[in-house]
């Protein structure tokens, strides 16, 4: 599905997270580990008005690990709780529970101070579609309820998942628009495939991919592809990035008439290899 944002999606997006607010205790934001700011909503803080959250950086098993924990740093340092968490695995889901019970401690206190039995916190995932939010919410459960893919319609007849004793999740997320029109946030999401190839240029969302692992994460690319030149010097000039994927295009037999390597086709296995992890864990952006 294309994803396309327009000012009526947003504010129907908005309003439909705004509405579950008032059933929940504590949000859990998902981002993508790999571009951690450019997965989130710029608006979050205004939609969730002060509503407790804690930010959970997905597909960490994709990432590069030492950035991740700058990350997590970061969002600590903005006064947030964060996690790294594996959706698909589970690996680190297991602290979200205790994690949302902390964010609730005050009122589970005054609860337990009054004499009631403290109930479970509720919580809402929210996310950029394709973030893993229906995938979290499967693993979560710990069985298939929960549809997985971005089902924006099938917000009706809302159900709680228990999650443990302490934990109850609502059963469908909360989905954020990204802000793409920042030209790079739009290429770091296109790159790992948030938002679809239609909306950008193929080739120059692989340019994009390939210049910032040859400056960041040269070793996984000559490894990837056995690239045979040194390092490129020049960032500013497109020609020895033009020259890399020529390189991975000639190897992977992308070659049209006239012996000239097929771009488009480069383009296509390049950012393949790269959204299936099979280029190594990489980061698209830094928090310094
Ligand atoms: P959404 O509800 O937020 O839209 O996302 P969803 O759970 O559908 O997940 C989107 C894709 O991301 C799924 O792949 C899912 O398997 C993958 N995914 C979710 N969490 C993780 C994670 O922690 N690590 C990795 N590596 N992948 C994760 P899919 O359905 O196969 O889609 P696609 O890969 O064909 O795009």
């Amino acid at each position: 599905m294309t994803i396309q944002w327009f000012p009526g999606h947003m504010t129907k997006a908005r309003r439909q997270i705004q509405e579950k607010l008032g059933l929940i205790d504590v949000v859990i934001e998902l981002v993508d580990a790999r571009l951690p700011l450019s997965s989130r909503n710029p608006m979050i803080d205004e939609i969730l008005n002060g509503k407790p959250r804690m930010i959970v950086m997905n597909k960490s098993d994709l990432a590069d690990p030492a950035m991740t924990k700058e990350w997590l740093d970061y969002f600590k340092a903005e006064g947030h709780a964060a996690l790294e968490v594996n959706a698909t695995t589970g690996q680190g889901t297991k602290e979200i529970p205790q994690q949302a019970r902390e964010l609730f401690k005050e009122k589970i206190e005054r609860q337990i101070a009054k004499g009631i039995r403290p109930r479970p916190v509720r919580a809402l995932i929210v996310g950029i579609p394709n973030v893993g939010k229906s995938t979290l919410i499967n693993r979560l459960a710990g069985k298939n309820i929960a549809v997985t893919g971005d089902r924006p319609g099938v917000t009706k007849g809302q159900q709680w998942i228990k999650v443990g004793t302490e934990m109850e999740l609502l059963d469908t997320p909360g989905i954020l628009w990204p802000k793409f029109e920042d030209q790079n946030v739009g290429y770091r999401l296109a790159v790992t495939g948030a938002i679809k190839e239609e909306i950008l240029n193929l080739e120059d969302i692989a340019f994009f991919a390939v210049k910032y692992l040859a400056r960041y994460y040269w070793p996984h690319l000559k490894e990837r592809y056995d690239l045979k030149g040194p390092q490129p010097q020049d960032f500013e000039s497109p020609d020895e990035i033009v020259a890399i994927m020529e390189e991975i295009g000639r190897k992977r037999g992308c070659i049209v008439s006239g012996g000239r390597v097929d771009l488009a086709k480069a383009s296509g296995i390049i950012l393949r290899e790269l959204r299936a992890g099979k280029t190594g864990r990489y980061t698209l952006e830094s928090p310094f």
